[in-house]
This record gives structure tokens, C-alpha cells and sequence, in this order.
């Protein structure tokens, strides 16, 4: 029956669709001064099936147990980093924000370019949505040459790339609570009060951090969201000073060896030795024989006697730890921690989003796109099954980027391609309705 789909109503509602979302996104911008970096989060749509370790590539090297840390997936499994992660699956992908230029922004990501990658491919598919074709051509001086639009150029193989990526800390509070922001890309059919649901959070809070003026969000517009955090008190001198674990997520730090967790019970940080590295200084809680997050209970007739071994910073090389102990009104209950689940092998129609269709490029809005290559029918082989769905895998025909310090990523598949699949999916289901 999907046979029976014409491609032309297909090509129809997508020229549609690319002229409605012309309009210029909005990005929710931080002004700063000095070179103090804090810590955000980039809501990133994986465009293509990618290793854990692929997408912490393609965002500056973010550790790739980092990367599901943040995601509460589980980050301690064997092979964790090659574990492959399906097309439409949104992560949290933790940032350095810096300040440059005046505003908040992460430039650690760079990006070699692959045989037939445009400026615009680059932004809206690769990293989908979350940096624009004109800030990347600012950002690397690269001027307008010649009548075509440059954003629609082909790049040269390996030339490297700064991607800026937005981002905002705003002192890492919101209404005084300790709190990490997430910039996230609206997607069609998003609206405010959904994305406000969706992160526990209000409209009206949402509308104050990004000073809208009114609760209306369009496609590639680049919010920022404040998650609840769990805040570190850690001396300057430590190296993870100022870390911040979002609620019902993981961290790690001191080189690995230990991890911190955020939730679900309270919003306290709370500290364990971690196992991933191979070789790690004592965890021991000094003058006592008790780990970094141990807690021991005496009831007393005045109360709960707590004694417990927190974590103080990775200070020298040395993780610090703190022995605190109080009289409580009732002896706490086991330590609850977030959930941590496996990655999940396919992305749910109804829980993840769909790739972003920010900012089309000039040859979608004319109605110009190449069917899938393979067998001109790509699009109707999609699978549909009991409510998730997989997008057709394109074979490999880019090259890798050149092996070193940038990223690389898995192959494009090209923005109208993405754009079709997505909506014979949605006309499938439709259909089957
Ligand atoms: C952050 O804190 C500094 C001083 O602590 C203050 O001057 C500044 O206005 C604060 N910024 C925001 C966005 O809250
Ligand atoms: C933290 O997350 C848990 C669920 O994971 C939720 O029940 C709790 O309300 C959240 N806390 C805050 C302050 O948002
Ligand atoms: C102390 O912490 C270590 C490491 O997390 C754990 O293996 C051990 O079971 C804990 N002991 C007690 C008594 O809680
Ligand atoms: C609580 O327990 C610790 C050791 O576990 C002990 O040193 C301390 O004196 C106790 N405090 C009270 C008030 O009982
Ligand atoms: C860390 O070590 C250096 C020298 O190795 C020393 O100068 C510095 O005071 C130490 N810092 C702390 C906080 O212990």
C-alpha cells in the first residue's frame, strides 16, 4: 500500500512546508564579558544512525561517557561508546560555554568538511539546526564569492570548519535555583507550553529567559531552557569548579573516577566513585574508614545521628572529600539515583522528534531535490511498525574527514531527503489511520 503514495503530493507538501519556514530564526543570546567559561547544554537531533563516540566527536571531543552520562544512559556498560545510536534520537550534549565576542557562545567544535558538504548542510543537517550557514561563514571569514549563494557552495574535502553553537548560562540560575540551560531547536509542530511541559517548566519562565513577547516559538528558533541542577560547592582551586549535574542525570569527573548524580529526590549533589578508569586516587574520606559516598546512620534518642563522606572537588590531582556529620529529625532511606537506561535501539514516532526543517536552503523552497539515490523509491521502503519507525539507511558515499583533533561524522543525508522521509513517514501513518 505505501506503493501507492505519489511522490508528487509528497514534493507538493513539502514545498509547502520549506516556503512556511523561510522566516529568520531567533536565537536567545547572553551578553558577556571576561573569559570565564560556564556549563550548558546543546539539545542535539542525531541526523543519521551514529556510535555514542561519533556524535561526542562531532561536538569538540566531549567524552563519549560524558555524552550518556548526561543522558542518564547507562555510561558504565562495556563498549558504551560503540554503541550505536538511532536517526531522530534528541541528547543533551554537555558545553563549554565560552565567552567570545561579547556573547556566550561554545567554539570548541571544529569541522572538517567532507566531499559535497555545503555551509548549509553543515548547519541545519549536520548539526542540526543548532548553528546557522551564515554564523559559520562569519565565524571562519569566509566571504561571499561569485552570484551563487555561498551557504550552498560546495566546501573543499578537509577544510576545517568553527562551528559556534549557542549557548547561555545566565549564572547558572533561574529565580535564584541552581539550573543548567539547554538550547533547543524548535521543531515543527512544537509550541511553547508543549516544549514548557515536556522540560517541567512554565510558559512564563520560559518566556522571561528568552524575552519573548509572547509565548509563540517558529521552527529553527533556538530557546533556552533552565533544567533544574544540582550545584557544586567547590573551591576555585579545583578543576571542576562550578560543575553542575542537571536533574535525573549523571556527571562524571576527576578524570573519570568519579560520578556525581542529580535527583530524583532531592537536588543535592551526590558523589560515588566511579569505576570507568583504570587507575584513580584514594576515595577515602580522610580520618575515616568510609568512601566518598558513604552514609552511615545511628539512630540516638535526639534524632538521626548522618555521617557522610561528600566529595569536595579534583583539586592537584587529588579528589577531596568532606566528612559531614548532624543530627537529622528521621534517618534517611537508601540513596535513590536517577534511572540510567540502555540507549534505545529506534526512536519512538511519539516520544522523540522529528530532524529539524529549520532555515531550508534556496534549492528546497524551489521545489528542486534529488530523490533518494539509491532506487529513486527510498522513501516508501520505511518500515512502520507498531508505532516506531526507522528511516531507510543511506549507503556511505562521503569519505571520512581526515583523522586528528576535528570531528567526524557519519554520512549526509542530504536536507530534502531528511524532509521527504519525514513526511512520507508522517503521510504513512496517515494513511494508516
Ligand atoms: C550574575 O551575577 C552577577 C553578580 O553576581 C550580576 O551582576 C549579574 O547581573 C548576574 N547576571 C544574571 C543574568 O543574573
Ligand atoms: C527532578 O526530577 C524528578 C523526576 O526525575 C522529579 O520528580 C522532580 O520533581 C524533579 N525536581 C525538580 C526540582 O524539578
Ligand atoms: C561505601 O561506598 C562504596 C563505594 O561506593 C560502596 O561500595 C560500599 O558498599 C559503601 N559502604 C557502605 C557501608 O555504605
Ligand atoms: C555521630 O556519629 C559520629 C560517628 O559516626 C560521632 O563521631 C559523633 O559524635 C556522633 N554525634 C552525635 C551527636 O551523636
Ligand atoms: C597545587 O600544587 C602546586 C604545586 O604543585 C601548589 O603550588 C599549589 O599550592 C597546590 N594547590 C593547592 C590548592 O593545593
Amino acid at each position: 500500500m505505501e506503493d501507492s503514495l505519489s511522490g508528487g503530493f509528497a514534493a507538493a507538501l513539502l514545498v509547502a512546508i520549506a516556503v512556511a519556514t523561510v522566516a529568520e530564526a531567533k536565537t536567545t543570546i547572553e551578553p558577556c564579558s571576561g573569559s570565564d567559561a560556564c556549563q550548558a547544554l546543546l539539545g542535539y537531533t542525531l541526523y543519521a544512525d551514529m556510535k555514542v563516540s561519533e556524535v561526542a566527536a562531532l561536538f569538540g571531543g566531549v567524552d563519549p561517557a560524558a555524552l550518556l552520562a548526561a543522558n542518564a544512559l547507562d555510561f558504565g556498560a562495556p563498549g558504551a561508546a560503540h554503541r550505536i545510536l538511532p536517526m531522530g534520537l534528541f541528547l543533551r550534549v554537555p558545553a563549554r560555554c565560552a565567552c567570545s565576542d561579547g556573547v556566550r557562545k561554545s567554539v570548541s567544535t571544529r569541522y572538517a568538511a567532507r566531499p559535497g558538504d555545503t555551509l548549509a548542510a553543515v548547519a541545519d543537517v549536520v548539526f542540526a539546526g543548532l548553528a546557522s550557514a551564515d554564523q559559520i561563514r562569519d565565524a571562519n571569514g569566509l566571504g561571499a564569492s561569485g552570484d551563487a549563494d555561498p551557504n550552498d557552495a560546495p566546501l573543499d574535502a578537509g577544510q576545517k570548519l568553527v562551528v559556534p553553537l549557542p549557548c547561555v548560562c545566565f549564572n547558572n540560575s533561574d529565580s535564584n535555583l541552581p539550573a543548567v540551560y539547554l538550547s533547543y531547536v524548535v521543531q515543527v509542530g512544537d509550541t511553547v507550553p508543549a516544549v514548557a511541559a515536556s522540560y517541567e517548566t512554565t510558559v512564563t519562565d520560559i518566556m522571561n529567559v528568552n524575552a519573548m513577547g509572547g509565548p509563540v516559538a517558529a521552527p529553527g528558533d533556538i530557546l533556552a531552557i533552565p533544567l533544574p541542577a544540582c550545584a557544586s560547592t567547590f573551591p576555585k582551586s579545583a578543576s571542576d569548579h562550578g560543575l553542575l549535574v542537571a536533574n535525573g542525570t549523571y556527571a562524571l569527573t576527576a578524570g573519570n573516577c568519579v560520578q556525581c548524580s542529580c535527583g530524583p529526590g532531592n537536588l543535592d549533589l551526590y558523589c560515588t566513585p566511579a569505576s570507568l578508569s583504570g587507575s584513580c586516587p584514594s576515595t577515602q574520606c580522610s580520618n575515616s574508614n568510609v568512601l566518598l559516598g558513604n552514609v552511615s546512620t545511628h539512630a540516638t534518642s535526639a534524632g538521626c545521628n548522618v555521617s557522610s563522606c561528600g566529595y569536595g572537588g579534583f583539586i592537584n590531582g587529588t579528589i577531596t572529600t568532606l566528612l559531614n556529620t548532624g543530627l537529622q529529625p528521621k534517618c534517611p532511606g537508601p540513596h535513590q539515583f536517577p534511572v540510567l537506561t540502555d540507549p534505545p535501539r529506534t526512536v519512538n514516532h511519539d516520544s522523540a522528534f522529528l530532524p529539524p526543517l529549520s532555515a531550508p536552503g534556496p534549492a528546497e523552497a524551489g521545489g528542486v531535490f534529488p530523490g533518494p539515490s539509491s532506487s529513486g523509491k527510498g522513501a516508501p521502503s520505511s518500515s512502520v511498525q507498531g508505532g516506531s519507525f526507522k528511516f531507510p539507511r543511506v549507503p556511505p558515499t562521503h569519505g571520512h574527514g581526515p583523522p586528528g583533533s576535528v570531528s567526524e561524522a557519519p554520512p549526509l543525508l542530504s536536507k530534502p531527503q531528511q524532509i521527504l522521509s519525514s513526511f512520507i513517514f508522517c503521510l504513512l501513518l496517515h494513511f494508516h489511520m
